[in-house]
């Protein structure tokens, strides 16, 4: 495998590693895909830290150690050392229930610099009830009281959908509680799990219209003191996200098993054959993979996106997205209101409105059986 000179494209700015799709959460709304990876397909320490090798020879910056759930991995601490080693900003992202003082020292010691925490809800027995983990509430509060101790910054995640929405002011009340320094407040982007899950965690208009101004007033009330992000499902948006922040423009991800990909969901596009870290390096990936090279840019973008003014800023929004509602992923993504296809999105709102079905909890070999 040789190395590829650079052409046009800027090096990707973020790796997003997702070391396992094991966790001891069966949370609904998980983007993860419906067919998750057993731990027999998973990628060994030794290539996670030659794929780091190649990440930072082309210029990565940071590292995001993701899953499921990246501390189930019992070799988690020598892949965040490779990673600090290499000078990568390195961050967990976790649900927390592994975690233990002992465990965040160790981490810490290796390189750690970020930790991104996940809640269900403030309230114990809603959170417990939407991650299927019974105590998992409480764990969380501990550990996220560790990680301050431990002297790391934290992100505090809240992924808010029709079954917590009323809660965002507790939400928000609970993270700055929790010395975060960032906040998000996360509504459910519909992929894998949650797209299943979809008429369970659809908010309706009202909650959304609450949400937006319990962040809006939380955003001048704690100005300074901490940031509160904040994401609107798309089912109500009038634009689009710039989702993955442009098709192959600054985030690299790699799955499990190896395949590498430029969205989290992008094994869900028909017509792609995705490289393997086992296959090509990054470098070759990146600057020349045909699934990279195929979205990238504007060149590609149909109208209404081809000639918007704002085709630099949202990317012509979800490739995804646009395959999963149209069933065409070279669409203008169906969520900007200029799409021809914007009805689509609206005909879905009726299911926020009807009674929430069961969730259908994420399972590794699930047959999709739903169970409340
Ligand atoms: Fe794949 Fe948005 S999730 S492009």
């Amino acid at each position: 495998m040789n190395a590829i000179p650079p052409p046009a494209a800027s090096p990707p700015m973020g790796l997003i590693a997702e070391l396992t799709h094991r966790c001891p959460l069966q949370c609904p709304y998980c983007a993860n895909p419906l067919e998750l990876a057993r731990a027999a397909g998973e990628l060994d320490t030794q290539t996670w830290q030659r794929v780091f090798d190649e990440a930072a020879a082309i210029g990565v910056l940071q590292c995001h150690l993701t899953g499921g759930e990246p501390t189930a991995r019992r070799d988690i601490v020598p892949i965040v050392r490779r990673a600090a080693e290499l000078g990568m900003y390195t961050n967990l992202i976790t649900a927390g229930v592994l975690l233990d003082e002992r465990s965040i020292a160790e981490l810490v010691e290796a390189g750690l610099e970020h930790v991104q925490l996940s809640f269900q809800d403030v309230e114990p027995a809603n959170a417990d009830r939407i991650g299927n983990f019974k105590g998992g509430h409480a764990k969380k509060l501990e550990v996220a009281a560790l990680v301050k101790a431990a002297g790391l910054p934290l992100t505090a995640n809240f992924v808010v959908h029709r079954q917590n929405a009323e809660r965002v002011p507790e939400m928000i009340e609970l993270g700055t509680e929790l010395g975060a320094g960032r906040i998000e407040v996360a509504s459910v982007q519909y992929y894998g799990w949650g797209l299943t899950n979809r008429a369970a965690l659809l908010p309706t208009r009202a909650q959304l219209d609450a949400t937006t101004e319990t962040v809006e007033e939380a955003r001048v009330r704690l100005k300074g003191k901490v940031v509160i992000d904040y994401v609107v499902p798309d089912y109500y948006a009038m634009r689009p996200k710039s989702c993955m922040g442009g098709w192959a423009r600054r985030l690299i991800t790699i799955t499990p098993r190896g395949r590498v990909l430029p969205c989290h969901a992008a094994e869900i596009l028909p017509g792609f054959d995705f490289p393997s870290v086992h296959e090509k390096t990054l470098a070759e990936i990146w600057y020349s993979d045909p699934a990279f090279l195929r979205y990238r840019g504007t060149d590609w973008m149909p109208e209404p996106c081809r000639s918007c003014d704002q085709k630099e800023i949202d990317w012509a929004g979800c490739r995804c997205q646009a395959f999963q509602i149209t069933g065409d992923a070279s669409c203008t993504d169906p969520a900007c209101s200029l799409s021809p296809d914007h009805a689509m999105m609206h005909a879905v709102l009726p299911e926020s409105e009807a009674p929430p079905p069961a969730f259908v909890y994420r399972r590794i070999g699930s047959n999709l059986v739903g169970a409340k």
